[in-house]
């Protein structure tokens, strides 16, 4: 889906940049252009933006939680 369409810039993207450490609206202004002409598109960006943080918060957190699991449980695993 296009985000922006003053910069062809779509939600991939958005999701790619986050990926790569983007985490405020002004480093993805930066990155990727976005809200800088028009500016329609910034509050959808920065719920997307948002969006992507928090999947990749909760993902690295359940990963956490599975080495974690492995850790205390070493039973857990057999070779
Ligand atoms: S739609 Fe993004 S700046 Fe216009």
């Amino acid at each position: 889906m296009i985000v922006c369409v003053c910069n062809n810039v779509s939600e991939k993207k958005i999701h790619q940049a986050v990926a790569m450490g983007v985490s405020t609206m002004a480093e993805l202004r930066e990155q990727l252009d976005v809200g800088t002409c028009c500016g329609k598109c910034a509050g959808c960006a920065r719920k997307i933006m948002r969006q992507c943080m928090d999947e990749q918060s909760s993902n690295a957190s359940g990963f956490q939680n599975f080495i974690q699991q492995l850790h205390f449980q070493p039973n857990a695993v057999t070779a």
